[in-house]
C-alpha cells in the first residue's frame, strides 16, 4: 500500500492534511483532516479508465464556505433532530438548530466542520487513516465532551472501512454518519438515474413535515421503495408515490435485515461496470439522491445536476431519540461507542 500527504489549505486557522492511499489494483482513496471528509476514490472502469466515483468539490474553501456535506463525518448525530429538543434523564436539552427549529447534522458546528487530527497506519495489505476529534461540553448544545475517532482503511481486497469509535464523560446523543455521495459513472454530469439499487430492507420511515420522520416505519412491498430485487432509481425520480413526490426522490431511512453475508445494499452501473456492495452493522441507511440541482457553486465550472448523485448513509434512524422504537442513540460514560461500515469496489465486463 502506498500512503501520500500534502498540506491543502487552511481552516480554523488549522493546516488541512490530504492522505492518499492507494491499493496495487489502482484504486486510490484521499480524505482530509477537514471534517475526516473523504475527498475522492479513484477506480477503473471495466475499460481499464480510472475516474473519481464520488462528488468532490474543487477547492477546501469551497467545502468550508458551501459546507455541502459531501464525504464528510456527520456527528454528532445525522439527520435531524425535531425543534432541536431532546429529553434525557429528565432533563430536556436545546441544541443549537440550523435548518429552521430542526437541526440538521449535528448543528453549526457538527464535526464535518472539525479540523480532525490524524495519523497513518500501513502495512502490506491496507491501510489506515486514523481521525480522531474532542467535541466539547455544550458543542452544539450537547451535553459533554465527546472524545471521536473515525478510522478510515483501503484494503487490498478494495474495501473502504469506515470505523467509528466514541466516548463521552457526561450521557450525550451519538449517531454518526458518513455522507459520502456516489456516482459510479465517474461523471457528475451523468445522473445516477440509470444506477441499478439493490437493498435488504423490506421498511421504510415515512417523512413528514421538514423531512422529519413521522415515526411510521411503512411496508415497502408493492412501493417504488421496495429494492430486494434490484431496479434502477429512475423509479424514484418518476415521484409515482407520495413519499417521493414530497422530496423528488429518495431521502428516506430505510432499514435493514442483515442477512448473514448477504451485502446490505449493491449500488451498480452497467455502463462503466463499476458497483460498491455495502456491509453495515447500523440499523438503517439513509438514502439521498441529491434531488435538486445546486446553482450556488460549481464543480469542474459546472453547476452541480439534480441526482449527481447517491448517499448510503449508514446509521441509527434519525430523530431516534424523539421517536418511539427507534433504537437508543445514547452514549454514556461507562460505554465505548463502536460501529462499521465496508463499501467494497468491484469492476464487472
Ligand atoms: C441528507 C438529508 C437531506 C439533505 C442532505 C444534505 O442526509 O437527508 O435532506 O439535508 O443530507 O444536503
Amino acid at each position: 500500500m502506498k500512503v501520500s500527504e500534502a498540506i491543502i489549505g487552511q481552516a480554523n486557522g488549522t493546516d488541512v492534511v490530504a492522505y492518499t492511499l492507494t491499493n496495487p489494483n489502482g484504486i486510490s482513496l484521499t480524505a482530509m483532516t477537514y471534517g475526516a471528509t473523504i475527498t475522492e476514490l479513484m477506480m477503473p472502469d471495466k475499460n481499464g479508465k480510472t475516474e473519481n466515483v464520488i462528488l468532490t468539490m474543487d477547492s477546501l474553501d469551497d467545502y468550508v464556505t458551501h459546507r455541502p456535506y459531501y464525504g464528510a463525518t456527520i456527528g454528532r448525530v445525522a439527520g435531524r433532530i425535531a425543534k432541536g429538543s431532546f429529553d434525557l434523564d429528565g432533563t430536556t436539552h436545546q441544541l443549537v438548530v440550523n435548518e429552521g427549529v430542526n437541526q440538521l447534522h449535528g448543528g453549526p458546528a457538527g464535526l464535518d466542520t472539525h479540523v480532525w487530527d490524524a495519523e497513518i497506519e500501513a502495512s502490506a495489505d491496507e491501510a489506515s487513516i486514523h481521525f480522531t476529534t474532542i467535541d466539547a461540553d455544550g458543542a452544539n448544545g450537547y451535553p459533554g465532551n465527546l472524545s471521536v475517532t473515525v478510522s478510515y482503511t483501503l484494503t487490498a481486497e478494495n474495501e473502504w472501512k469506515v470505523t467509528y469509535r466514541a466516548t463521552t464523560d457526561k450521557a450525550t446523543l451519538f449517531n454518526p454518519t458518513n455522507h459520502v455521495y456516489f456516482n459510479l459513472s465517474g461523471d457528475i454530469n451523468r445522473p445516477i438515474l440509470q444506477h441499478n439499487l439493490q437493498l435488504n430492507s423490506a421498511v421504510f420511515a415515512e417523512l413528514g413535515d421538514e423531512n422529519l420522520p413521522t415515526g411510521a416505519l411503512l411496508p415497502s412491498e408493492g412501493t417504488p421503495f421496495d429494492f430486494r430485487s434490484a431496479g434502477t432509481l429512475a423509479v424514484a425520480a418518476e415521484q409515482s408515490h407520495p413519499q417521493t413526490q414530497k422530496v423528488a426522490g429518495f431521502d428516506h431511512p430505510f432499514l435493514l435485515q442483515h442477512d448473514d453475508g448477504k451485502p446490505d445494499a449493491i449500488l451498480s452501473d452497467v455502463e462503466s461496470g463499476r458497483s460498491v456492495k455495502m456491509y453495515t452493522d447500523q440499523d438503517c441507511v439513509v438514502i439521498f439522491m441529491h434531488n435538486g440541482s445546486v446553482d450556488k457553486y460549481t464543480i469542474s465550472g459546472s453547476p452541480v445536476i439534480q441526482y449527481a448523485g447517491i448517499t448510503l448513509e449508514t446509521q441509527a434512524l434519525p430523530d431516534a431519540i424523539n421517536q418511539e422504537g427507534f433504537g437508543d442513540i445514547t452514549l454514556r460514560p461507562d460505554e465505548v461507542y463502536s460501529a462499521e461500515t465496508i463499501y467494497k469496489f468491484e469492476v464487472q465486463d
